[in-house]
C-alpha cells in the first residue's frame, strides 16, 4: 500500500514578484507549513560574510549551507540564534544569495533541508526551482510574475516602509540583472514548471492572487 502524500504547492517566480506575500497567505488559509526557500540562500550569503568566506568558494559555501544552524520561530528568521530577520532582507543579502546560488554544490546542500519542510497537513514553498527540481510531484505549481516596472516598485514600497533607503532606478536595474542571473544559470534555472499555471501579477492584488491559487488548489486536489 503506498503512503498518502502531503500536498505541496509550490509558487516560483522572480524576485520581487510578490510570492512570498501571496505563499504565505495561501499556506495561512490552508493551515499549511510554508518554506520561504529565497531565505535559506540569503542565509548561506549571510553566513558566508559573518565568517568572512568568498562569494565563489564553491566548497566552502556548500559545507556552511550543509549544517546552516537557522530556525524559523513565529515569522523571525535566526542564524546561530541571533534573530536576523531583516539582515536577511536586505538588497546586498539578496544579491549575494543570488551568486552562491549558481554553485551547484550549495543547491545540492540545501536539498535535504528544504524537502524537510514536507509534513503534514501540507506545504506551500516558494523560490526559484520549487517545481522544477525540489517538488516535481507537486499537487499544484504556479509560476508567479510581473513586469519589471511593478516589480521593483513594490520593492521600493517595501524597503521604504522598513527604513532602508531605495532608488527607483537603481532597483529595475538590480532586479533586471538579477533576474538574468536567476534565468541563465545552468544549475535549477528560473523557469516555469512543466504543468505550472502562469499567473502574472503586474494588474493584480495579492487578495485576488490568492483567491486564484486557493481554487487552482481546490481543482486539483479534487
Ligand atoms: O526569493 P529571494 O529574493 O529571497 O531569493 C534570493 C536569491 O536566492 C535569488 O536571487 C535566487 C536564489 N534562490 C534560488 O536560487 N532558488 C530558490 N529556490 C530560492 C532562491
Amino acid at each position: 500500500m503506498s503512503m498518502p502524500t502531503v500536498p505541496v504547492i509550490t509558487i516560483d517566480g522572480p524576485t520581487a514578484s510578490g510570492k512570498g506575500t501571496v505563499a504565505h497567505r495561501v499556506a495561512k488559509q490552508l493551515g499549511f507549513h510554508y518554506l520561504d526557500s529565497g531565505a535559506l540562500y540569503r542565509l548561506t550569503a549571510l553566513s558566508a560574510q559573518q565568517n568572512h568566506i568568498a562569494l565563489d568558494d564553491e566548497a566552502k559555501l556548500a559545507e556552511l549551507a550543509r549544517v546552516l544552524p537557522c530556525r524559523f520561530v513565529h515569522g523571525h528568521v535566526l542564524l546561530d540564534e541571533q534573530d536576523v530577520t531583516d539582515a536577511v532582507r536586505a538588497e546586498a543579502i539578496g544579491v549575494a544569495a543570488s551568486k552562491i546560488a549558481v554553485l551547484p554544490e550549495v543547491r545540492k546542500a540545501l536539498v535535504d533541508l528544504q524537502v524537510a519542510f514536507r509534513y503534514a497537513p501540507g506545504l506551500v514553498a516558494d523560490g526559484r526551482d520549487m517545481g522544477t527540481v525540489i517538488f516535481p510531484d507537486a499537487t499544484q505549481k504556479i509560476y508567479l510574475t510581473a513586469s519589471v516596472e511593478a516589480r521593483a516598485s513594490r520593492r521600493y514600497k517595501q524597503l521604504i516602509e522598513k527604513g532602508f533607503s531605495a532608488n527607483m532606478e537603481d532597483l529595475v536595474k538590480d532586479l533586471t540583472e538579477r533576474d538574468a542571473r536567476d534565468s541563465a544559470r545552468t544549475a535549477a534555472p528560473l523557469k516555469p514548471a512543466p504543468g505550472a499555471y502562469i499567473l502574472d501579477t503586474s494588474a493584480m492584488g495579492v487578495e485576488q492572487a490568492v483567491q486564484i491559487v486557493l481554487d487552482l488548489y481546490a481543482k486539483a486536489s479534487q
